[in-house]
């Protein structure tokens, strides 16, 4: 996100725009928190985990009362236009801002759920891809020397992206995820037909949002077919969503940045700033938030292929 933020202050001045920063989101911005950003206020930070602006969750913004006070402030700084990074909630109350007070914003992608239509990427979920990979090399380890099967559950809210992803990459035997039915007795059969080609270890990758529930309930219930299984459980958890950004986060959170505010220039409001196929592409906001990215069902084929 700070390259993000970097690209808008720096193409925001290039163009002679003036630059504020609102620091905890919407929660600041209710309480005044906005201050006037320079290009050097913004230097050493692409390299960088987090956000400088700091975030936070609003359960204000989220009433007509809330947003009316929320376009009051901006109105009363001179705000023209508002950029907004984040993932569904903070698009949903740009939209409403939009909707009900004509304030002109514009998102950037920023979740590592990679779960929002209209961008094949979001800010961060390489990063999160990336290390939880670095985990997974690392538990493998552990996997092979004691003949163990570990199950390693992931972030993604409701979306398997980083999963399958992490599957892939780390060469998993399995992987569960919540866009497809998630069947443990398949799961048991691989196991088992692992053991019977002397496979004494395997990574079985889990998305926390799997609807047979997280790694720890998943082994509970596969257990009872599988009384001989010798098992760890690994929940990544936070560290996915920490650390220097990849050199790809990097590149994304730049051009987000920088289309957002040459976006706002031309003109363009209440949309998503987002990359398809290399291209920068607008996107409303109100699909944006509504349709679903539907995930690669080839991929998914492919992972159980490369496993066997
Ligand atoms: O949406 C991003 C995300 O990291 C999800 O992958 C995860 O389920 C959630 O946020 C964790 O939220 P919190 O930090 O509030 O526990």
């Amino acid at each position: 996100m700070n390259a993000c933020v970097r690209a808008v202050v720096r193409t925001a001045l290039f163009n002679q725009v003036k630059v504020s920063g609102i620091i905890r989101g919407y929660n600041g911005l209710l309480d005044g928190e906005i201050k006037e950003l320079s290009s050097h206020s913004v230097s050493n930070i692409i390299q960088r985990g987090g956000t400088i602006l700091k975030s936070a969750r609003s359960e204000k913004f989220r009433t007509p009362e809330g947003r009316k006070e929320a376009a009051d402030i901006l109105r009363k700084h001179g705000i023209d236009g508002l950029v907004v990074i984040g993932g569904d909630g903070t698009f949903t109350g740009a939209h409403f801002l939009f909707e009900e007070h004509g304030i002109a914003v514009i998102g950037a992608p920023g979740t590592i759920d990679n779960d929002l239509y209209g961008t094949d990427y979001t800010i961060g979920y390489d990063t999160a891809v990336n290390t939880a990979l670095s985990a997974v090399d690392r538990i493998r380890d552990t996997a092979e020397a004691h003949d163990r099967v570990f199950f390693i559950e992931v972030m993604g809210r409701d979306a398997g992206y980083i999963a399958l992803n992490v599957a892939i990459g780390g060469g998993a035997e399995a992987v569960l995820i919540p866009e497809t039915e998630t069947d443990l007795n398949h799961i048991a059969d691989t196991l088992k037909e692992g053991w019977e080609r002397e496979k004494t270890s395997s990574i079985i990758i889990v998305a926390e949002g799997d609807e047979q529930g997280g790694a720890y309930e998943v082994v509970e219930k596969l257990k009872k077919d599988l009384p001989q299984l010798k098992y760890r459980i690994a929940v990544l958890g936070h560290i996915q969503r920490g650390g220097s950004p990849t050199a790809m986060d990097r590149m994304l959170a730049s051009r987000l940045g920088h289309a957002a505010v040459s976006g706002l220039l031309n003109g363009k409001k209440d949309c998503m700033a987002g990359i398809l196929n290399n291209k920068v592409e607008y996107t409303p906001l109100a699909e944006a938030i509504s349709i679903d990215k539907p995930i690669n069902p080839q991929l998914i084929e492919m992972t159980e292929i490369l496993a066997h």
